[in-house]
């Protein structure tokens, strides 16, 4: 017995020809292909081919060519359905069982197409040809379509008095007409009528190419009737698994890596007709999850663009936080907010293909700013709508599946919200830089002093002053040995001085080795000279100054430690550093 083709396509669709072709050779990609060494004959440089998005591979040096159920009978010496079983288990499906059954859904199945097959090829003839549908035609003009894309969308127009069932019921059997959703019973008149009458019809074809449901628009513009009707979901058409012009768009995956989502027919024409092809429109549902992992399955970036009312802001939305689960490394999916009031296909309309890929350049947002972006906007700059804010993203984050996807969202929503929140962060950063800054200003002071400013010209003065009453000091020498000094130069001098004080010897200052040039430096800077001068042999005024200098010394170094300690602090928060500073505070109070 057969396998339903349906059946096989889903295998297809769940398997690329690079995993299954993996599992037997070591595949490179090499652009939108992958190369490896051929499984047919025993080679050294790489003749075997796969491209996933025409879903073969082939292999040069021996022809060889095929899909993945030729690859696994062939490399495995498998029949058929052996070939399948092994697939389908692979690709986590059940295993067919032939049963009564099925053996009737794939009749249905068979029957089903071939109605959905004429009813098109019909309609689609009768816009073509039938030059009475003025109407019609005028509408499709109007709406800037010509044959071209009637032809490539195999749109057709259902006039209001046809009635395609009379012409299928000899052939097909009430149930599956009705089945297909094209006819439903008009009870009052208890006859079947056409559900599409009075619409353009867009055919929707599964990813084979294979129609399976219809859209409709009315071509009046009236509010009692809905503007798009859409067949109902039967056992062969289901809204959330298929895409509006997949089947041709994803022929493009080998040469463009993005795909736009839209949302309506329209708009996928509309496109198409400007040469704008890599497009696909959901079925008027909300997105699911199933279609992302379709799409990523062929692009790598999926550009939702829905229209720019706040339905479709709303639609994306949905679709944002319901796709980001998806999200897989090396995808991406982004949005693209088209102007007030625009639709993709009035966009392009009046901007044309080029400004309308210069504006995907410069406006389209990834998933992850478009989420944060949204509730941003949602919420104020106060700690509970904060909390709220931080909450939502993480519990969005957290759906992500994949890990490393996961692990990165969460990581530019929080880096994101700590450079937003100046309650608990701003503080801390302004701590930080304001440290920072502190110890580059510290730092800045000493090489300022070493070009005579502050601490070091402090120094001079002490130096002068000692230099100046070596008898006093070497009788006071409790005055001045805990003083402490900075530039190392001065200190070297000081220390040299006091050690010769403490040896109670009598000294003059030349005894000492002292580099003549700072001693010229200290006699030219020292600011205290000329107080001194002014007082000479007044002790009293000399110990006053001594006091002062020594202060103002104590206190540079006490500031120093503190910034010191402040830093250290704001690294490792403990107490200890903590009380050390509160220490070192009051005793610089108390200077
Ligand atoms: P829009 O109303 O945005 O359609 O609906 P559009 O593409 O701009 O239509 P035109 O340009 O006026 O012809 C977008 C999609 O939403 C679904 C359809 O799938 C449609 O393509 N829809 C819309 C419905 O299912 N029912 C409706 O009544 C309207
Ligand atoms: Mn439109």
């Amino acid at each position: 017995m057969k396998y339903p083709k349906e059946y096989l396509d889903e295998i297809k669709t769940r398997l690329k020809v690079s995993t299954v072709v993996s599992k037997v050779v070591s595949l490179k990609k090499r652009g939108k292909e992958f190369i490896g060494l051929s499984p047919f004959k025993t080679e050294k440089t790489p003749s075997f081919t796969v491209n996933d998005e025409k879903e073969f591979y082939h292999c040069f040096a021996t022809s060889e060519h095929g899909n993945i159920f030729d690859f696994v009978i062939k490399t495995q010496n498998l029949k058929f359905g052996e070939a399948v079983k092994s697939l389908a288990n692979l690709a986590g499906m059940r295993p067919y069982t032939f049963s009564k059954q099925d053996e009737v859904r794939e009749k249905n199945w068979q029957e089903y197409c071939s109605i959905y097959n004429q009813y098109i090829k019909f309609y689609h003839v009768e816009i073509l040809k039938n030059e009475s549908l003025t109407i019609a035609r005028d509408y499709l003009k109007k709406r800037n379509l010509t044959k071209n894309e009637v032809k490539k969308f195999k749109i057709g127009f259902v006039e209001r008095n046809s009635n395609f069932y009379e012409k299928l019921k000899d052939e097909f059997n009430e149930k599956i007409l009705i089945e297909s959703g094209l006819f439903y019973l008009d009870e009052k008149k208890n006859t079947y009528v056409e559900r599409f009458r009075d619409r353009i019809i867009f055919p929707i074809n599964n990813i084979s190419g294979q129609p399976i449901g219809l859209g409709g628009r009315t071509i009046k513009e009236n509010n009692y009737l809905a503007k798009y009707i859409n067949s109902p979901e039967t056992p062969f058409f289901k809204k959330g698994s298929n895409l509006y012009n997949l089947d041709l768009a994803r022929k493009l995956s080998n040469k463009i890596d993005h795909v736009y989502l839209v949302e309506g027919y329209m708009d996928v024409v509309g496109l198409s007709k400007i040469g704008i092809e890599n497009v696909v429109a959901n079925l008027g549902t909300s997105l699911t999850d199933k279609q992302i992992l379709i799409l990523n399955q062929f692009f790598e970036d999926i550009i939702i663009c829905f229209d720019g009312d706040e339905s479709g802001y709303k639609a994306a939305l949905r679709a944002a936080e319901n796709s980001i689960k998806e999200l897989q490394p090396e995808k991406q999916i982004s949005f693209l907010f088209l102007p007030d009031g625009e639709d993709p296909d009035s966009y392009v309309n009046k901007n044309g293909k080029v400004n309308f890929i210069d504006f995907t350049k410069q406006s389209k947002i990834s998933i992850h700013q478009f989420i944060f972006n949204h509730y941003k906007k949602q919420t104020d700059n106060n700690p509970s709508s904060m909390a709220i804010f931080e909450k939502k993203l993480r519990a969005i984050a957290k759906s992500i599946k994949d890990d490393f996807i996961k692990k990165y969202v969460l990581e530019y929503f929080l880096e994101k919200i700590s450079s937003l929140t100046p309650h608990s962060n701003m503080g801390k950063k302004h701590f930080y830089s304001k440290k920072i800054k502190s110890l580059q200003s510290t730092q800045k002071h000493f090489n300022e002093s070493k070009s005579l400013s502050g601490v070091e010209l402090k120094e001079f003065s002490l130096l002068y002053l000692i230099m100046n009453n070596l008898e006093i000091f070497q009788d006071n020498i409790y005055l001045i040995e805990n003083i402490k000094l900075f530039s190392s130069e001065n200190k070297l001098i000081f220390e040299a001085v006091l050690s010769k004080l403490k040896s109670k010897e009598k000294f003059t200052i030349e005894e000492i080795a002292i580099d003549p040039q700072l001693v010229d430096k200290i006699n030219k800077f020292a600011s205290i000279k000329h107080i001194l001068n002014n007082n000479q042999n007044d002790q009293e005024k000399m110990f006053g100054l001594l006091e002062e200098i020594s202060r103002d010394l104590k206190n540079y170094d006490l500031e120093f430690r503190i910034e010191e300690l402040e830093s250290k602090f704001s690294k490792d928060l403990s107490e200890s550093t903590f009380n050390e500073i509160r220490e070192l505070k009051k005793q610089k109070n108390i200077n």
